[in-house]
């Protein structure tokens, strides 16, 4: 169920310096398929055909573009009306990546560039092998966070359903359909932190574990029950700085009444199975990427 001119997360567009390992990775750990290439772009998908993460081969790592569903094509043209509106720059009228039926790029507060898709419809399809199931939501550290949260409620139609730290003064998590979250934003120095995919089971989180170590690498964090959403999680840092989350079991929210979930200053929100010092790994919130983007 969605209400607004948003009902779903898209995609995410990361330039990469190293786009084989990139690939590689996002085949080998994360357990996407390649779906196509086209000039210095490779798309990968969990299931399907349509590409919910690109990689762009670059000179420098960074933030190319997030992707949003809108419903229908009058959603669409809503959506551009009110970016018009807003006073904001658009960058393109026509769709990064195959099998969009209409699509616009605009750039967003800060320099976050944000592609608005209507695709077309697929049937039934489920993950081959150990892969994810979808792409389910980013989490980015604007500069200003309240700014931000008042444009994606505003102007994008997002609902809140939790508030970080007394009033907000550390961030937001905000829905776009019944999944608890599909953008979290948590005030800090205007990165992308992370992209997240929902796993089959909690066992694929080991997996992870297991396939990271196989290929001499770490987990940088987990398992963990998140206190906002609920959802268990892992994560791991992928080639170009950026954090990706693996996740299962997250809340769905299906009363549009329900009020906030508030998490004051003091109270956990990150860990529920942990309030030890320090259980949230040191320098986790210190990676991400910046939008390339520019006015
Ligand atoms: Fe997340």
């Amino acid at each position: 169920m969605a209400w607004g001119v948003i009902s779903d997360m898209g995609s995410v567009t990361i330039r990469t310096s190293d786009i084989e390992t990139s690939v590689r990775d996002a085949v080998g750990i994360l357990g996407l398929t390649e779906v196509g290439r086209d000039g210095r772009s490779v798309h990968l998908a969990a299931v399907g055909d349509r590409a919910e993460l690109t990689y762009v081969a670059a000179e420098e790592d960074g933030l190319e573009r997030l992707g949003l569903v809108a419903p229908t094509l009058d959603g669409l043209h809503e959506v551009r009306r009110r970016i018009e509106h807003e006073g904001l720059p658009v960058l393109s009228t026509t769709p990064s990546q195959p099998g969009i039926e209409d699509a616009f790029t605009f750039l967003g507060p800060e320099g976050f560039a944000f592609e608005v898709v209507v695709r077309p419809g697929t049937g039934p399809a489920q993950p081959v092998g150990f892969g994810p199931k979808r792409y389910g939501h980013f989490n980015f550290h604007p500069q200003d966070h309240r700014r931000m949260v008042a444009f994606l409620t505003e102007v994008l139609d997002f609902r809140v359903s939790d508030v970080i730290g007394t009033g907000g003064s550390i961030g937001y998590f905000l829905r776009c359909s019944t999944e608890h979250h599909g953008i979290a934003l948590v005030g800090g120095r205007g990165t992308l932190h992370h992209h997240a995919w929902e796993t089959q089971s909690f066992v694929d989180l080991a997996k992870l574990g297991d396939r990271l170590h196989a290929h001499g690498r770490e987990l940088l964090w987990a398992p963990v029950r998140h206190g906002a959403g609920q959802n268990l999680a892992a994560y791991y840092l992928e080639h170009s700085g950026n954090v990706v989350e693996l996740y299962t079991d997250m809340e769905h929210i299906y009363d549009d009444d329900r009020p906030p979930v508030e998490w004051p200053d003091g109270k956990v929100w990150w860990n529920e199975w942990s309030t030890q010092s320090g259980f949230l790994p040191e320098g986790f919130r210190d990676h991400g990427l910046a939008p390339v983007a520019k006015h």
